[in-house]
């Protein structure tokens, strides 16, 4: 791993440990039996029994784990060493089967062999991979002739913007990959408000045909590209929580920009 990939472990797991503590993730609500997927991925991945699931940038596993209690059998991968240590003891204590490999996503073809049903990956993954190109083959690699990669995430639009005061937002970012990227010095997470340490991380932006293309060339077909204009969390400080859960900008702004999208690719039979 080069030394901002590094940099992002390590944050990665100083964060595992916060966020198990976190309301964000709910862990207590979780062992409890509270689902942790969400609306958009249930309706559009479908029933996923029997099914071999590969999750990549997995975190501490809740997603995986919750993949597992609706049947499917589940591998989770991530590079943070607290998080996997986590899924783990989870998945025991849970009695919810899974396997969980720790390392980075560009090294599993030398860690992990066989072909998933479906590759999943949500929510705050792309911006941490410096190569989308790469990430398109791995992806291709792990799935069987006709199996499927289905992601939900973050739009690279929106994350153009700067929200400023009275609910304004102000186009302050590239839009598109650049090689370098850009450095993060953050106290807190969007699953915790303050550390007590000021982490720094490395983003990369990546644009929407970038995604695509990157899958295309790796010899997928994109199936479906759905765009949301709400969010799993407030993204500006002045948008506002639906009764669903989302987030959207207030009613005179909402439906103006996109916050999430789910794109679902396969591999040729
Ligand atoms: C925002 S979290 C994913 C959140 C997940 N959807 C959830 O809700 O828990 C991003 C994860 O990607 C992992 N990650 C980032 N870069 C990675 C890399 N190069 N290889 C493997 N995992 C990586 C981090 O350790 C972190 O757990």
């Amino acid at each position: 791993m080069n030394e901002y990939l590094q940099a992002n472990q390590q944050r990665w797991d100083e964060l595992a440990i916060e966020h198990q503590k976190s309301e964000f993730y709910d862990l207590a609500g979780f062992k409890a039996g509270k689902d942790r997927l969400r609306s958009i991925e249930l309706s559009e991945l479908g029933d996923v029994g029997g099914k071999s699931l590969l999750h990549l940038q997995c975190h501490f596993g809740m997603d995986t784990l919750a993949w597992a209690r609706r049947g499917a059998i589940v591998t989770g991968v991530d590079f943070s060493q607290n998080s996997i240590a986590l899924a783990q003891s989870l998945s025991e204590e849970l009695n919810l089967p899974a396997r969980f490999y720790c390392t980075d996503i560009y090294a599993l073809p030398d860690l992990l062999s066989g072909e998933f049903d479906i590759v999943f990956t949500s929510y705050g993954v792309l911006h941490g991979l410096p190569d989308l190109k790469r990430w398109g083959q791995i992806i291709a690699r792990y799935l069987k002739p006709g199996g499927i990669f289905y992601i939900v995430e973050d739009h690279p639009f929106f994350r153009v913007f700067r929200a400023k005061p009275e609910a304004e937002f102000k186009a302050e970012r590239s839009y598109f990959f650049s090689k370098e990227p850009q450095r993060i010095e953050a106290t807190g997470s969007y699953a915790t408000a303050n550390l007590g340490t000021t982490g720094v991380s490395y983003v990369w932006d990546h644009s929407l045909g970038d995604v695509i293309n990157s899958l295309v060339n790796a010899g997928l077909s994109i199936e479906f590209l759905h765009e949301y204009p709400f969010a799993a969390r407030a993204k500006f400080p002045f948008m506002e929580q639906g009764e669903d859960g989302w987030w959207r900008l207030p009613s005179q702004q909402h439906g103006t920009i996109p916050f999430l999208f789910s794109l679902q690719a396969r591999k040729p039979v």
